[in-house]
Protein backbone atom coordinates (compact mmCIF):
# COMPACT_ATOMS: atom_id res chain seq x y z
CA UNK A 1 0.00 0.00 0.00
CA UNK A 2 1.18 3.41 -0.59
CA UNK A 3 0.76 6.71 1.39
CA UNK A 4 1.39 10.42 0.95
CA UNK A 5 4.20 12.10 3.11
CA UNK A 6 3.23 15.96 2.91
CA UNK A 7 5.42 18.70 4.34
CA UNK A 8 3.45 22.11 4.75
CA UNK A 9 2.55 24.61 4.67
CA UNK A 10 2.92 25.28 0.43
CA UNK A 11 2.11 28.48 -1.56
CA UNK A 12 0.86 27.18 -5.23
CA UNK A 13 1.80 28.92 -8.40
CA UNK A 14 2.28 27.73 -11.90
CA UNK A 15 -0.52 25.64 -13.94
CA UNK A 16 -2.53 22.44 -13.91
CA UNK A 17 -3.63 20.56 -16.96
CA UNK A 18 -7.32 19.18 -15.57
CA UNK A 19 -8.13 15.19 -17.37
CA UNK A 20 -10.80 13.88 -18.93
CA UNK A 21 -13.77 13.15 -15.99
CA UNK A 22 -13.94 9.97 -14.17
CA UNK A 23 -17.61 10.09 -14.22
CA UNK A 24 -18.01 10.48 -18.00
CA UNK A 25 -15.53 8.33 -18.86
CA UNK A 26 -17.15 5.57 -16.74
CA UNK A 27 -20.41 5.50 -18.99
CA UNK A 28 -18.91 6.29 -22.00
CA UNK A 29 -16.65 3.10 -21.99
CA UNK A 30 -20.23 0.95 -21.04
CA UNK A 31 -21.43 2.81 -23.83
CA UNK A 32 -19.56 0.63 -26.33
CA UNK A 33 -21.84 -2.50 -25.89
CA UNK A 34 -24.24 -0.78 -27.38
CA UNK A 35 -22.83 -1.27 -31.16
CA UNK A 36 -20.64 -4.02 -32.37
CA UNK A 37 -18.23 -1.25 -33.88
CA UNK A 38 -15.09 0.23 -32.72
CA UNK A 39 -15.63 3.07 -30.10
CA UNK A 40 -12.75 5.84 -29.92
CA UNK A 41 -12.75 8.04 -27.43
CA UNK A 42 -10.00 10.40 -26.55
CA UNK A 43 -9.07 12.54 -23.71
CA UNK A 44 -9.54 9.50 -21.56
CA UNK A 45 -7.97 9.83 -17.69
CA UNK A 46 -5.24 7.06 -16.45
CA UNK A 47 -7.34 6.03 -13.35
CA UNK A 48 -8.00 2.93 -11.40
CA UNK A 49 -11.62 3.16 -12.10
CA UNK A 50 -11.23 3.29 -15.69
CA UNK A 51 -8.76 0.35 -15.50
CA UNK A 52 -11.26 -1.79 -13.49
CA UNK A 53 -14.51 -0.61 -15.89
CA UNK A 54 -12.17 -1.88 -18.94
CA UNK A 55 -11.13 -5.14 -17.01
CA UNK A 56 -14.29 -5.64 -16.30
CA UNK A 57 -15.62 -5.34 -20.17
CA UNK A 58 -12.43 -7.26 -21.04
CA UNK A 59 -13.67 -10.28 -18.92
CA UNK A 60 -17.31 -10.19 -20.67
CA UNK A 61 -15.23 -10.33 -24.13
CA UNK A 62 -14.59 -6.55 -25.18
CA UNK A 63 -10.97 -5.78 -26.74
CA UNK A 64 -9.54 -2.66 -25.84
CA UNK A 65 -6.20 -0.33 -27.19
CA UNK A 66 -5.57 2.44 -24.17
CA UNK A 67 -2.69 4.88 -24.36
CA UNK A 68 -1.86 7.05 -21.77
CA UNK A 69 0.27 9.13 -22.98
CA UNK A 70 -2.14 9.84 -25.91
CA UNK A 71 -4.85 9.41 -23.39
CA UNK A 72 -6.64 7.61 -26.41
CA UNK A 73 -8.95 4.42 -25.82
CA UNK A 74 -10.49 2.37 -28.59
CA UNK A 75 -12.83 -0.33 -27.83
CA UNK A 76 -14.60 -2.86 -29.27
CA UNK A 77 -17.41 -5.19 -28.24
CA UNK A 78 -18.00 -7.04 -31.20
CA UNK A 79 -16.72 -10.62 -29.63
CA UNK A 80 -18.61 -10.04 -26.27
CA UNK A 81 -19.49 -13.57 -24.75
CA UNK A 82 -20.53 -12.95 -21.64
CA UNK A 83 -23.37 -10.59 -19.91
CA UNK A 84 -21.95 -11.19 -16.69
CA UNK A 85 -20.33 -8.36 -13.87
CA UNK A 86 -18.97 -10.69 -11.09
CA UNK A 87 -19.80 -9.19 -7.74
CA UNK A 88 -15.16 -9.06 -7.52
CA UNK A 89 -15.12 -6.33 -9.86
CA UNK A 90 -18.34 -4.62 -9.24
CA UNK A 91 -17.87 -4.58 -5.55
CA UNK A 92 -14.74 -2.75 -5.91
CA UNK A 93 -16.38 -0.19 -8.26
CA UNK A 94 -20.37 0.64 -7.93
CA UNK A 95 -20.34 2.26 -11.94
CA UNK A 96 -20.21 -1.61 -12.95
CA UNK A 97 -23.61 -0.91 -12.63
CA UNK A 98 -23.45 0.69 -16.07
CA UNK A 99 -23.24 -2.25 -17.78
CA UNK A 100 -26.88 -3.13 -16.94
CA UNK A 101 -29.02 -1.25 -19.70
CA UNK A 102 -26.67 -1.57 -22.29
CA UNK A 103 -26.27 -5.05 -21.90
CA UNK A 104 -29.75 -5.47 -21.42
CA UNK A 105 -30.51 -3.19 -24.78
CA UNK A 106 -28.18 -5.12 -26.88
CA UNK A 107 -28.10 -8.67 -26.03
CA UNK A 108 -31.49 -9.47 -24.42
CA UNK A 109 -29.55 -10.33 -21.00
CA UNK A 110 -27.60 -9.29 -18.04
CA UNK A 111 -26.29 -10.77 -14.77
CA UNK A 112 -24.87 -7.97 -12.49
CA UNK A 113 -23.93 -8.24 -9.09
CA UNK A 114 -26.10 -6.01 -6.55
CA UNK A 115 -23.46 -3.31 -5.45
CA UNK A 116 -24.16 -3.59 -1.96
CA UNK A 117 -23.53 -0.34 0.48
CA UNK A 118 -20.38 1.82 0.10
CA UNK A 119 -18.40 4.06 2.70
CA UNK A 120 -20.43 6.90 1.79
CA UNK A 121 -24.01 5.26 1.87
CA UNK A 122 -26.23 2.58 0.87
CA UNK A 123 -26.80 3.92 -2.89
CA UNK A 124 -29.18 1.18 -4.02
CA UNK A 125 -30.06 0.76 -7.56
CA UNK A 126 -33.71 0.82 -7.21
CA UNK A 127 -34.60 3.46 -9.33
CA UNK A 128 -32.54 1.66 -12.34
CA UNK A 129 -34.18 -1.62 -12.04
CA UNK A 130 -37.96 0.30 -11.82
CA UNK A 131 -36.57 2.03 -15.08
CA UNK A 132 -35.79 -1.06 -16.84
CA UNK A 133 -38.80 -3.12 -15.69
CA UNK A 134 -41.13 -0.35 -16.89
CA UNK A 135 -39.49 -0.90 -20.37
CA UNK A 136 -40.62 -4.40 -20.18
CA UNK A 137 -37.75 -5.90 -18.89
CA UNK A 138 -38.29 -8.96 -16.32
CA UNK A 139 -35.46 -8.88 -13.76
CA UNK A 140 -35.47 -10.66 -10.79
CA UNK A 141 -32.79 -10.70 -7.69
CA UNK A 142 -31.49 -13.66 -6.67
CA UNK A 143 -28.02 -14.70 -4.82
CA UNK A 144 -27.12 -10.84 -4.93
CA UNK A 145 -27.23 -10.49 -8.18
CA UNK A 146 -29.52 -8.81 -10.80
CA UNK A 147 -30.54 -11.35 -13.52
CA UNK A 148 -32.73 -9.15 -16.33
CA UNK A 149 -33.66 -10.64 -19.09
CA UNK A 150 -36.05 -8.91 -22.49
CA UNK A 151 -37.39 -10.09 -25.76
CA UNK A 152 -37.25 -6.15 -26.52
CA UNK A 153 -37.10 -3.09 -24.37
CA UNK A 154 -40.02 -0.79 -25.28
CA UNK A 155 -39.86 3.31 -25.14
CA UNK A 156 -42.35 4.68 -22.30
CA UNK A 157 -42.41 7.26 -19.68
CA UNK A 158 -40.22 6.86 -16.93
CA UNK A 159 -40.75 9.18 -13.61
CA UNK A 160 -37.48 8.59 -11.61
CA UNK A 161 -38.62 9.09 -7.90
CA UNK A 162 -35.28 10.18 -7.30
CA UNK A 163 -32.96 12.29 -9.03
CA UNK A 164 -29.84 9.35 -9.89
CA UNK A 165 -26.87 10.07 -12.13
CA UNK A 166 -26.06 6.70 -13.12
CA UNK A 167 -29.71 5.74 -13.21
CA UNK A 168 -30.35 7.83 -15.70
CA UNK A 169 -27.42 6.98 -17.47
CA UNK A 170 -28.16 3.64 -17.46
CA UNK A 171 -31.78 4.17 -18.45
CA UNK A 172 -30.78 6.35 -21.01
CA UNK A 173 -28.37 4.00 -23.02
CA UNK A 174 -31.06 0.78 -22.46
CA UNK A 175 -33.15 3.85 -24.14
CA UNK A 176 -31.07 3.51 -27.37
CA UNK A 177 -31.92 0.64 -28.50
CA UNK A 178 -35.75 0.23 -27.26
CA UNK A 179 -38.96 -0.14 -29.91
CA UNK A 180 -40.19 3.74 -29.76
CA UNK A 181 -40.03 6.61 -27.52
CA UNK A 182 -38.80 7.01 -24.16
CA UNK A 183 -38.76 9.76 -22.06
CA UNK A 184 -36.70 10.02 -18.72
CA UNK A 185 -38.76 12.87 -16.10
CA UNK A 186 -36.64 14.15 -13.23
CA UNK A 187 -33.41 12.85 -14.99
CA UNK A 188 -30.43 14.01 -13.65
CA UNK A 189 -28.76 16.52 -15.57
CA UNK A 190 -24.77 16.70 -14.84
CA UNK A 191 -22.55 17.52 -17.61
CA UNK A 192 -21.26 13.71 -17.48
CA UNK A 193 -24.65 12.95 -18.33
CA UNK A 194 -24.17 15.72 -21.52
CA UNK A 195 -21.60 13.59 -22.46
CA UNK A 196 -22.30 10.68 -22.77
CA UNK A 197 -25.54 11.83 -24.46
CA UNK A 198 -23.31 13.44 -26.86
CA UNK A 199 -21.35 10.36 -27.26
CA UNK A 200 -24.39 8.28 -27.62
CA UNK A 201 -25.44 10.75 -30.54
CA UNK A 202 -22.46 10.44 -32.68
CA UNK A 203 -23.30 6.77 -32.37
CA UNK A 204 -26.54 7.35 -33.96
CA UNK A 205 -28.63 7.94 -30.89
CA UNK A 206 -31.76 10.44 -31.24
CA UNK A 207 -31.57 11.93 -27.98
CA UNK A 208 -33.20 15.41 -26.71
CA UNK A 209 -33.31 17.27 -23.39
CA UNK A 210 -29.69 15.65 -21.91
CA UNK A 211 -28.68 18.65 -19.57
CA UNK A 212 -32.49 19.22 -18.91
CA UNK A 213 -34.43 16.98 -15.71
CA UNK A 214 -36.78 15.53 -19.19
CA UNK A 215 -34.84 13.79 -21.80
CA UNK A 216 -36.43 11.76 -24.59
CA UNK A 217 -34.36 8.90 -26.94
CA UNK A 218 -35.92 7.97 -30.18
CA UNK A 219 -34.92 3.96 -29.68
CA UNK A 220 -32.76 3.27 -33.04
CA UNK A 221 -33.13 -0.60 -34.36
CA UNK A 222 -28.61 -0.30 -34.52
CA UNK A 223 -25.85 2.37 -33.58
CA UNK A 224 -22.47 2.29 -35.17
CA UNK A 225 -18.80 3.28 -34.52
CA UNK A 226 -18.01 7.09 -33.23
CA UNK A 227 -15.38 9.36 -32.37
CA UNK A 228 -15.81 10.90 -29.05
CA UNK A 229 -13.95 13.58 -26.73
CA UNK A 230 -14.11 13.73 -22.91
CA UNK A 231 -15.44 16.11 -21.15
CA UNK A 232 -13.24 17.84 -18.52
CA UNK A 233 -13.29 16.66 -14.53
CA UNK A 234 -15.19 19.74 -12.99
CA UNK A 235 -14.32 17.52 -9.66
CA UNK A 236 -10.66 17.48 -10.85
CA UNK A 237 -10.76 21.38 -11.25
CA UNK A 238 -12.35 22.23 -8.36
CA UNK A 239 -10.35 20.19 -6.35
CA UNK A 240 -7.54 22.76 -7.43
CA UNK A 241 -9.02 25.75 -7.03
CA UNK A 242 -9.85 24.63 -3.14
CA UNK A 243 -5.83 23.71 -2.76
CA UNK A 244 -5.44 27.30 -3.92
CA UNK A 245 -8.34 29.02 -1.48
CA UNK A 246 -6.47 26.83 1.49
CA UNK A 247 -3.31 27.76 0.69
CA UNK A 248 -2.73 31.04 -1.07
CA UNK A 249 -1.81 31.55 -4.60
CA UNK A 250 -2.12 32.06 -8.16
CA UNK A 251 -2.72 29.21 -10.48
CA UNK A 252 -3.77 28.43 -13.95
CA UNK A 253 -6.17 25.64 -14.67
CA UNK A 254 -6.02 24.39 -18.40
CA UNK A 255 -8.50 22.38 -20.36
CA UNK A 256 -11.31 23.20 -18.59
CA UNK A 257 -14.24 25.99 -18.70
CA UNK A 258 -16.19 27.99 -16.49
CA UNK A 259 -19.84 26.35 -17.54
CA UNK A 260 -19.99 23.56 -15.60
CA UNK A 261 -18.50 24.78 -12.58
CA UNK A 262 -20.93 27.56 -11.94
CA UNK A 263 -22.00 26.70 -8.38
CA UNK A 264 -18.58 25.65 -7.49
CA UNK A 265 -16.91 29.05 -8.68
CA UNK A 266 -19.72 31.36 -6.91
CA UNK A 267 -18.70 29.52 -4.15
CA UNK A 268 -14.87 30.02 -4.07
CA UNK A 269 -15.68 33.50 -4.80
CA UNK A 270 -17.22 33.67 -1.77
CA UNK A 271 -14.16 32.40 0.26
CA UNK A 272 -12.71 35.70 -1.30
CA UNK A 273 -10.67 34.72 -4.52
CA UNK A 274 -10.69 36.04 -7.57
CA UNK A 275 -11.18 33.45 -10.74
CA UNK A 276 -10.60 34.79 -13.93
CA UNK A 277 -12.43 33.15 -17.23
CA UNK A 278 -9.73 32.79 -19.47
CA UNK A 279 -12.06 30.54 -22.26
CA UNK A 280 -10.02 27.10 -21.86
CA UNK A 281 -8.49 28.02 -18.98
CA UNK A 282 -9.55 29.32 -15.43
CA UNK A 283 -6.70 31.47 -13.10
CA UNK A 284 -7.48 31.18 -9.75
CA UNK A 285 -5.82 33.84 -7.51
CA UNK A 286 -6.31 33.69 -3.37
CA UNK A 287 -3.91 36.41 -1.55
CA UNK A 288 -5.54 36.17 1.64
CA UNK A 289 -7.09 33.79 4.21
CA UNK A 290 -10.62 32.45 2.97
CA UNK A 291 -13.61 34.04 4.49
CA UNK A 292 -15.92 30.75 5.65
CA UNK A 293 -18.79 29.76 3.36
CA UNK A 294 -22.01 27.71 4.21
CA UNK A 295 -23.92 25.09 1.60
CA UNK A 296 -25.89 22.41 0.79
CA UNK A 297 -25.16 19.71 -1.55
CA UNK A 298 -27.51 19.28 -4.17
CA UNK A 299 -27.83 17.71 -7.77
CA UNK A 300 -26.92 19.70 -10.72
CA UNK A 301 -26.79 22.72 -10.95
CA UNK A 302 -26.60 22.47 -7.14
CA UNK A 303 -23.56 22.28 -5.14
CA UNK A 304 -22.10 18.97 -5.84
CA UNK A 305 -21.39 16.18 -3.15
CA UNK A 306 -18.17 15.39 -4.88
CA UNK A 307 -16.89 18.54 -3.53
CA UNK A 308 -17.95 18.94 -0.32
CA UNK A 309 -14.89 17.53 2.05
CA UNK A 310 -12.53 19.81 -0.38
CA UNK A 311 -14.57 22.87 0.41
CA UNK A 312 -14.97 21.45 4.10
CA UNK A 313 -11.12 21.48 4.56
CA UNK A 314 -10.95 24.86 3.11
CA UNK A 315 -13.54 26.25 5.57
CA UNK A 316 -11.49 24.74 7.97
CA UNK A 317 -8.78 27.40 8.48
CA UNK A 318 -11.13 30.37 7.13
CA UNK A 319 -11.82 32.90 9.16
CA UNK A 320 -15.95 32.55 10.62
CA UNK A 321 -18.31 29.66 11.38
CA UNK A 322 -19.47 27.52 8.65
CA UNK A 323 -22.66 25.43 8.39
CA UNK A 324 -22.45 22.28 5.60
CA UNK A 325 -25.32 20.11 4.96
CA UNK A 326 -24.86 17.06 3.28
CA UNK A 327 -27.90 16.33 1.52
CA UNK A 328 -27.09 13.08 -1.31
CA UNK A 329 -25.30 10.37 0.69
CA UNK A 330 -25.99 9.86 4.33
CA UNK A 331 -22.70 8.93 5.04
CA UNK A 332 -20.20 11.63 3.53
CA UNK A 333 -18.64 13.31 6.60
CA UNK A 334 -15.97 10.21 7.20
CA UNK A 335 -13.14 13.37 6.57
CA UNK A 336 -14.43 15.14 9.36
CA UNK A 337 -12.21 12.76 12.06
CA UNK A 338 -9.17 12.76 10.24
CA UNK A 339 -9.41 16.46 9.64
CA UNK A 340 -10.21 17.06 13.16
CA UNK A 341 -6.66 15.10 14.08
CA UNK A 342 -4.77 17.97 12.30
CA UNK A 343 -6.56 20.72 14.53
CA UNK A 344 -10.04 21.61 12.49
CA UNK A 345 -12.64 22.27 14.57
CA UNK A 346 -15.78 20.74 13.33
CA UNK A 347 -18.81 19.31 14.70
CA UNK A 348 -21.45 17.13 12.85
CA UNK A 349 -24.73 16.66 13.97
CA UNK A 350 -27.05 14.58 11.48
CA UNK A 351 -26.83 15.51 8.32
CA UNK A 352 -25.02 18.87 8.90
CA UNK A 353 -21.34 19.99 9.65
CA UNK A 354 -20.46 23.29 11.56
CA UNK A 355 -16.73 24.30 10.88
CA UNK A 356 -15.29 27.33 12.72
CA UNK A 357 -12.04 28.02 10.96
CA UNK A 358 -8.88 28.01 13.10
CA UNK A 359 -5.85 30.28 11.45
CA UNK A 360 -3.73 27.16 10.78
CA UNK A 361 -3.80 23.25 10.78
CA UNK A 362 -0.91 21.36 12.09
CA UNK A 363 0.34 18.35 10.63
CA UNK A 364 -0.42 15.35 11.35
CA UNK A 365 -0.85 11.07 10.49
CA UNK A 366 -4.62 10.83 8.42
CA UNK A 367 -6.35 7.86 6.63
CA UNK A 368 -7.72 8.49 3.82
CA UNK A 369 -11.69 6.92 3.48
CA UNK A 370 -13.02 7.35 0.12
CA UNK A 371 -12.31 9.17 -2.90
CA UNK A 372 -13.51 12.89 -2.20
CA UNK A 373 -12.56 12.63 1.60
CA UNK A 374 -9.13 11.93 0.64
CA UNK A 375 -9.32 15.14 -1.50
CA UNK A 376 -9.88 16.88 1.00
CA UNK A 377 -7.33 15.69 3.04
CA UNK A 378 -4.64 16.43 0.82
CA UNK A 379 -5.47 20.06 0.92
CA UNK A 380 -5.88 20.19 4.88
CA UNK A 381 -2.53 18.68 4.73
CA UNK A 382 -0.55 20.71 2.19
CA UNK A 383 -1.80 24.00 3.97
CA UNK A 384 -1.42 23.02 7.28
CA UNK A 385 2.01 23.59 9.56
CA UNK A 386 4.59 20.56 9.54
CA UNK A 387 4.45 16.68 8.45
CA UNK A 388 1.65 14.87 7.28
CA UNK A 389 1.29 11.60 6.45
CA UNK A 390 -1.95 10.26 4.12
CA UNK A 391 -2.58 6.62 4.16
CA UNK A 392 -4.45 4.39 1.86
CA UNK A 393 -3.93 6.72 -1.28
CA UNK A 394 -5.43 3.91 -3.69
CA UNK A 395 -8.33 5.49 -2.88
CA UNK A 396 -7.42 8.70 -4.36
CA UNK A 397 -5.55 7.33 -7.28
CA UNK A 398 -9.34 6.04 -7.95
CA UNK A 399 -10.32 9.28 -9.74
CA UNK A 400 -6.97 11.69 -9.31
CA UNK A 401 -4.48 11.18 -11.92
CA UNK A 402 -1.05 11.96 -10.58
CA UNK A 403 -2.48 14.42 -7.38
CA UNK A 404 0.96 14.45 -6.36
CA UNK A 405 2.91 14.90 -9.36
CA UNK A 406 0.47 17.49 -10.15
CA UNK A 407 0.57 19.34 -7.16
CA UNK A 408 4.69 19.42 -6.86
CA UNK A 409 4.57 21.18 -9.90
CA UNK A 410 2.25 24.23 -8.51
CA UNK A 411 4.42 24.18 -5.62
CA UNK A 412 3.24 22.14 -2.96
CA UNK A 413 5.49 19.17 -1.51
CA UNK A 414 4.19 15.32 -1.45
CA UNK A 415 5.76 12.34 -1.80
CA UNK A 416 4.75 8.83 -2.66
CA UNK A 417 5.77 6.20 -0.32
CA UNK A 418 5.27 2.71 0.17
CA UNK A 419 4.05 1.80 3.57
N1 LIG B 1 -30.26 6.36 -5.04
C1 LIG B 1 -31.33 5.55 -4.70
N2 LIG B 1 -31.75 4.62 -5.62
C2 LIG B 1 -31.17 4.49 -6.84
C3 LIG B 1 -30.09 5.33 -7.18
C4 LIG B 1 -29.66 6.26 -6.25
O1 LIG B 1 -31.87 5.64 -3.60
O2 LIG B 1 -31.61 3.62 -7.61
C5 LIG B 1 -29.81 7.40 -4.09
C6 LIG B 1 -28.37 7.21 -3.64
O3 LIG B 1 -28.27 6.31 -2.56
C7 LIG B 1 -27.98 8.63 -3.28
C8 LIG B 1 -28.74 9.48 -4.30
O4 LIG B 1 -29.79 8.64 -4.76
O5 LIG B 1 -28.43 8.92 -1.99
C9 LIG B 1 -27.93 9.95 -5.48
O6 LIG B 1 -27.20 8.85 -6.01
P1 LIG B 1 -26.79 8.73 -7.54
O7 LIG B 1 -27.42 7.52 -8.12
O8 LIG B 1 -26.99 10.03 -8.25
O9 LIG B 1 -25.22 8.45 -7.41
P2 LIG B 1 -24.40 7.53 -8.37
O10 LIG B 1 -24.94 7.62 -9.73
O11 LIG B 1 -24.20 6.20 -7.75
C10 LIG B 1 -22.71 9.37 -9.19
C11 LIG B 1 -21.24 9.55 -9.16
C12 LIG B 1 -20.79 9.83 -7.73
C13 LIG B 1 -21.49 11.09 -7.26
C14 LIG B 1 -23.02 10.90 -7.35
C15 LIG B 1 -23.81 12.14 -6.98
C16 LIG B 1 -20.53 8.18 -11.00
C17 LIG B 1 -19.81 6.97 -11.49
N3 LIG B 1 -20.59 8.35 -9.68
O12 LIG B 1 -22.99 8.25 -8.34
O13 LIG B 1 -19.39 10.07 -7.78
O14 LIG B 1 -21.15 11.35 -5.91
O15 LIG B 1 -23.37 10.54 -8.69
O16 LIG B 1 -23.43 13.21 -7.77
O17 LIG B 1 -20.98 8.97 -11.80
C18 LIG B 1 -17.20 10.16 -6.93
O18 LIG B 1 -16.80 10.45 -8.08
O19 LIG B 1 -16.46 10.24 -5.92
C19 LIG B 1 -18.58 9.72 -6.73
C20 LIG B 1 -18.99 9.10 -5.64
Amino acid sequence: MEKFKICGPSKLSGEVIIGGAKNATLPVLCSSILTSDTIEISNVPKLRDVSTMLSLLGEMGASFKFDPLSKICEINTDSLFSVEASYDLVKTMRASILVLGPLLARFGQAKVSLPGGCAIGQRPVDQHIKGLRQMGANIKIEDGYIIAETTGLKGTTIKNDIITVTGTENLMMAACLADGETLIENAAMEPEIVDLASCLRSMGAIIFGDGTNKISIHGSKKLSGCKHEIVFDRIEAGTYLCAVAACGGDVLLKNVNTLNMKMIIKKLQKFGGEIFDCGTSIRVKFSKRPESVSFDTAPFPGFPTDMQAQFMAVNAIARGTAKIRENIFENRFMHVQELQRLGAMIKVKASTATITGVENLRGANVMATDLRASAGLVIAAISANGNSSIDRIYHLDRGYEQMDRKLNSIGASVQRIKS
